[in-house]
């Protein structure tokens, strides 16, 4: 009996095991925002429902805890993240709590606060569990001296928000704690991301996504960006694919630790003449506010030949795609 139960447990700890070691542990910080919530459904498609754990500090919808482990954790806090790596065995952690471009020039401090200190908590415990790291930077990493179209992997970077700044504190010190202590940082520099089932969370792109929700309420929206404010932007499957493809990479096929990924580039004036195409009658107008400061200092069209030959990069998704599926989404909502 005592025989039995030694052998079926040891059996049990080796599947485990085997188990760890092809399916990656998860954790997702800021994981209730535009990007966590898809991303976590998509790990766990990939690797099972109880490897990720969802973290954040936001109450969940009812919807998102049904759909697997949600903890919560201040990443200001760096104890509460510490405890959720062991007790989980984390392997992978996706840091993406930040305050993005627009709200984090409204409240400079908590901007520092959250996406410097925090991140800071998130790359010590990354060298000490041995975690493999992937954080998101931005367009916004580049500034106005930077070459806009396009532009490439590696060229001036000052930035001039505070969200900037903090991302390209986060890109040099992640590469640093990759070159001094061997932490596997992965990073890739996002567009706007273009979602319809998950809020914007207070960027300068947020345009993009607002629009095709005032075109079908009333065939009508005012645009806080000039109508030829060109910027890059990427379908929210497209970026989520980016992370797995990424994340699963092997080390050396990656030649950099921090990566432009694209999609394609445009106007709220060709927009507007893509939403036309299923609303004849949508009609755009614009009363400019700070943001257009910002987005005239980003990138046009970024510049990712070395993510699509070091790691395949393709995105899948272009303009008219974006815009079907923008109202195909809404419209069952
Ligand atoms: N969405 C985009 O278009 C875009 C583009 C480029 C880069 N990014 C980057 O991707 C990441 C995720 O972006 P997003 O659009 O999902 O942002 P979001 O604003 O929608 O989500 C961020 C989440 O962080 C959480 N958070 C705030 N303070 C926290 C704290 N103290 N501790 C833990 N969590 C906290 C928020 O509650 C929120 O759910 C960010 O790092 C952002 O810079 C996003």
């Amino acid at each position: 009996m005592l025989c039995t139960s030694l052998v079926r447990n040891l059996f049990i700890s080796i599947n485990r095991r085997q188990y760890h070691r092809t399916h990656p542990r998860i954790l997702i910080t800021g994981g209730c925002g535009q990007l966590g919530v898809p991303l976590a459904k998509r790990l766990r498609e990939q690797y099972g429902v109880e490897n990720v754990v969802l973290s954040d500090i936001v109450r969940p919808s009812d919807e998102l805890l049904k759909q697997g482990i949600y903890r919560y954790a201040d990443v200001m806090d760096i104890k509460q993240v510490q405890e959720l790596l062991v007790n989980n065995q984390i392997d992978w952690l996706i840091h993406l709590s930040a305050l993005l471009s627009a709200i984090g020039e409204k409240d400079v401090p908590l901007a520092m606060k959250l996406n410097i200190e925090g991140t800071h908590h998130i790359l010590e415990l990354a060298r000490k569990y041995k975690c493999k790291l992937f954080i998101p930077s931005t367009i916004g990493a580049f500034g106005p001296e930077s070459p806009r179209n396009p532009t490439p992997d590696f060229c001036i970077q000052r930035p001039r928000t505070i969200y900037g700044v903090s991302k390209v504190h986060t890109e040099l010190l992640g590469e640093y704690f990759y070159h001094r202590f061997g932490v596997d940082f992965r990073c890739l520099r996002f567009p706007g991301v273009i979602s319809a089932d998950t809020k914007p969370g207070g960027g300068t792109t947020d345009y993009a996504i607002e629009i095709f929700h005032d075109a079908l309420k009333s065939n009508a929206y005012r645009c806080y960006l000039r109508g030829d404010t060109r910027l890059p932007m990427m379908w929210v499957d497209d970026c989520i694919q980016s992370i797995v493809s990424i994340m699963e990479a092997p080390s050396e096929q990656l030649k950099q630790r921090t990566y432009n990924v694209a999609a394609m580039s445009f106007t709220p004036d060709e927009l507007t003449k893509a939403i036309q195409k299923y609303k004849p009658n949508f009609k755009i107008s614009y009363e400019i506010d700070d943001r257009q400061k910002i987005a005239d200092s980003w990138p046009q069209v970024f510049d990712d030949q070395n993510a699509r030959q070091h790691w395949n990069w393709s995105p899948k998704v272009d303009l008219d795609g974006l815009v079907q599926r923008m109202f195909s989404y809404l419209e069952r909502q």
